[in-house]
Formats: structure tokens, sequence, C-alpha cells
């Protein structure tokens, strides 16, 4: 198995182009069951995630070709995704495991195929993560949901049917399964108390692209009008708001100066709000934003996680890195997932002062952090232990690199390129 190397102490300078996002990419490419049109994704990262997603959608039937994008593959993929039948109506438990967005095929294929069998989820390190807003969602639209031996054994005979629905706690996912099974049901479907994350608006801007009538998008209240056909269409995904915010993260945490290239500080604005009362700078730039941090000290500043547009979950163990070198403490609250603070033992094995008490964490700034032998269970941790590493002293391996490799596009390649002292031990 990979492992990095990192060996701290080095200021970070130059530029970072900023990648397509995971999270936006994974639910766009699930659109493309919905329709026998092709859907043609651009800037699509190259991650481990991408390629089940890709593995996935092949055995429901969907053809899939890929493309350097149009500057090479450091402009990302392309991907054109054509469904002219769907084969299988089952997401086998095989690849549903490796990835939780697999369960967003379950609205589209019981939209289109009346049916689905799609495999429960499961726990996994950041939590328990429950479907049952999705569930919950879908049979308000008429869909009849069992669950049997692990699996969601999914109907609508009748075809689904536009329906209000309120969700009763804001769910990236299950909102963006209703978008999509909306797009296909007939009548109109009102989506209350929706997720706002960008992720979800661009979601909506490519199913309006595929035909599909959309209001209220960026608002908690989302009006889809089911379509009977879709069109042909073209769709570039949005910048990774998560990996911009990370390495805005990194940069910081050795008083570094990058120009962040393609990042939107727009849909960071809570992070950079954070990180300026930290001491960091943020410039938006043709090509992006420059974020550095030149004089001064990190100031410890207080977090907590929230939907969008709070403090993304999907930051917080990288600010918690950045915050174990802050002068003074850090409260960091975690409102999201229930057990997403795996990498506070791995930070304290590098010299950390975290305490946890139930969903926050104290972190108070230690004056340096040494390099150590380290593993996470989840892609942010992992991330958030490479940040660690840049500021520590000596030398850090972090093993498991195949977390990181989910989410992070050539990270080793983009910090090296700044001048961190990194690389990646194969095998
Ligand atoms: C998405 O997960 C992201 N994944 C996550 O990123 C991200 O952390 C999360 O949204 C929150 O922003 C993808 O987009 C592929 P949720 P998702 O449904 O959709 C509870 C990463 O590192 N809930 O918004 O699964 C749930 O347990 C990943 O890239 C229910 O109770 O998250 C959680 O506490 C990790 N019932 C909260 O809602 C449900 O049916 C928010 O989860 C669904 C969710």
């Amino acid at each position: 198995m990979d492992r990095i190397r990192i060996n701290g102490g080095r200021q970070l300078k130059g530029e970072i182009r900023i990648s397509g996002a995971k999270n936006a990419a994974l639910p766009l490419m699930v659109a493309a069951m919905l329709s026998d049109k092709p859907l043609v994704l651009k800037n699509v990262p190259r991650l481990a995630d991408i390629s089940t997603m890709i593995q996935l959608l092949q055995q429901h039937g969907v053809e899939v070709s890929a493309a350097p994008g149009e500057n090479g593959h450091s402009r990302g993929t392309t991907l054109t995704l054509k469904t002219a039948k769907i084969t299988s109506t089952t997401a086998p438990y095989d690849i549903v495991r490796k990835m939780r967005a697999s369960v967003l095929v379950l609205g589209p294929l019981l939209a289109r195929e009346g049916r689905a069998k799609v495999s429960l989820p499961g726990g996994c390190a950041i939590g328990a993560r429950p479907v049952d807003l999705h569930i919950a969602g879908l049979k308000a639209m008429g869909a009849e949901i069992d669950i049997d031996g692990g699996y969601m054994e999914a109907r609508a005979p009748k075809g689904l049917k536009g329906a209000r629905f309120t969700f009763p706690k804001v769910s990236v996912g299950a909102t963006e399964n209703l978008m999509m099974a909306a797009s296909l049901a007939k009548g109109t479907t009102v989506l209350d108390n929706a997720a706002r994350e960008p992720e979800i608006t661009d979601l909506a801007e490519c199913l309006m692209a595929m035909g599909v009538p959309i209001s209220g998008v960026g608002t908690e209240t989302l009006t889809i009008e089911g379509v009977e056909s879709f069109r042909e269409a073209t769709h570039s995904v949005v910048p990774d708001r998560i990996e911009a915010g990370t390495y805005a993260m990194a940069v910081a945490m050795m008083a570094g100066d990058v120009e962040l290239l393609g990042g939107r500080l727009e849909l960071i604005e809570s992070v950079a709000g954070v990180l300026r009362s930290a001491g960091v700078t943020f410039e938006p730039t043709e090509r992006g934003f420059r974020v550095h941090r030149t004089n001064g000290a990190l100031h410890g500043v207080d977090v907590m996680t929230e939907p969008y547009p709070g403090f993304p979950t999907d930051l917080q163990a990288q600010m918690m890195a950045l915050m174990t070198r802050a002068e003074g403490a850090s409260m960091i609250t975690e409102t999201i997932f229930e057990s997403r603070f795996m990498h506070v033992p791995e930070l304290a094995r590098m010299g950390a002062n975290v305490t946890i008490h139930h969903e926050s964490a104290l972190v108070r700034g230690v004056p340096k952090l040494r390099g150590a032998e380290v593993m996470a269970t989840d892609l942010r941790a992992s991330v958030s232990l490479a940040i660690a590493g840049l500021a520590a002293e000596g030398q850090t391996t972090l093993h498991r690199v195949y977390h990181l490799d989910r989410g992070f596009e050539r990270l080793e390649e983009k910090l090296a390129a700044c001048g961190a002292d990194i690389e990646r031990l194969k095998g």
C-alpha cells in the first residue's frame, strides 16, 4: 500500500490548480442515468471514487467514455455518459460498501424503471449515516420501499408522482436523490429545507441544461417540474471548495503565499471568515484567489460545522490541524457527524494538545509538532495529518493513502510544486 512521506518545515509558495469537486461530480454522473441522451461532463477530477462510480454506472448499463480535458489532464477529465437502456436495477453491496454515494442511484432507477434494489450502505468511520430521509422522500412520491436482506427494495409500478416534501434535517445526498427522482416524476415536486451546498446548485444547473425546469436554486425550497424526456447536455463540474479550503489551510500552516487557480472564494466565505480571524489573508485574483499569511501569529478561533453556507464538516479535520499550531485555544464543534474526530489521536501522536468533550474538541496551540508515523480512517482526516506533517519537525509518514486518493487529486504533486518536501512511496 502506498504511503506519503513529508519532511516538515517548508513554506508553500506558488500556485495550485483546484480540481473539479468530487462531491459534485458523483451526483452529476448519476444524473446521466435519467436520460437516454448523452451527458458530457467536463472538469471531472481523477479520483478513486470517480472510478468506483464509473464501475457502478457501467453495471447498470451506462456507457462511459473518458478523454483528457481541454488542456490535458491538469484540467480534469471529460466524461461522456449515455444510458440507452438500464440493464440492471440492482446496486450491489460490493460497490455500495466502498462508496456511500452509490445510494444516489436509488431515485433515478426508481424514476426511470419503476423499481430498484440498492444495498444499504451501513455505517462508516465518521458516523452511522442512515438513509431514512432518502427513503421517506421517495415514499412521499409514491414509492413502496421494503428493507430485505440488507437491501432497499423499491417499487413504483405507476411511476413516481410529484409531491411536497419537507426534510426534517438537511441532507445533501437525500436532496440530490429526490431532485433526480423528481426530474422524471409526473408533475411538480417541492422540496423544503433542502440542502443548499454548491454541489446541489451544480446538480440543479446540470438538470436544467438537460431540460428540467427548476426554481429556487441556491435556496432551501426547490421546485422541480418533472419531464418525460431530456436533452443532450454538457456541463462543467464546479471547482472543489473543500480542496480549495484544504490548500488554504495548508498555506496558512507555514505562513506561505499561494494562488489557488480556479478556486472560488465565494463558495468558502464562512471558511475565509474564520481563517481571516485567525490571521490569514485572502484576495480574489483574475484566475482564482490568493491566500497568504506572511506576518504575525496564527490565532486560535472557534468553529462549528453546519450545513452550507456554514463551516463545512469536510474541512473540520484540516481546521483542527491548523489550530494545533495557533496561539491560544480553539473550540471546534462537529454538529453534522457523530464520530468525526478520528484524527485527534493521530494528531496527538504528533504532539497536538486536543481534548474531546462530546461533540466539541478543545485545541490548545503548541509551539511545535513532531513528525510521526500516522494513519487515518477517512479522507478528510488523512489530509489533516498531511497538513500537520507540513509543519512538524522531522519526518511524517502517512499510511493508508487510499483514503486520500478517494478525494484529493495528485495532492503530493500539487504541494511539492509549491515547495513542500513531500513524496509518495509506492507499494
Ligand atoms: C455528503 O454526504 C458528502 N458526500 C460528505 O462528504 C459531506 O460530509 C456531507 O454531505 C455533509 O456535507 C458526498 O457528497 C458524496 P448528508 P451525505 O446526507 O450526503 C444525516 C467527504 O469526505 N442523515 O448531508 O451522506 C447524516 O447521518 C464526504 O467527501 C440522516 O440522518 O451527507 C448526517 O448526520 C464525507 N438520514 C447528516 O444527516 C439520511 O437519510 C448530513 O448527512 C441522510 C442523512
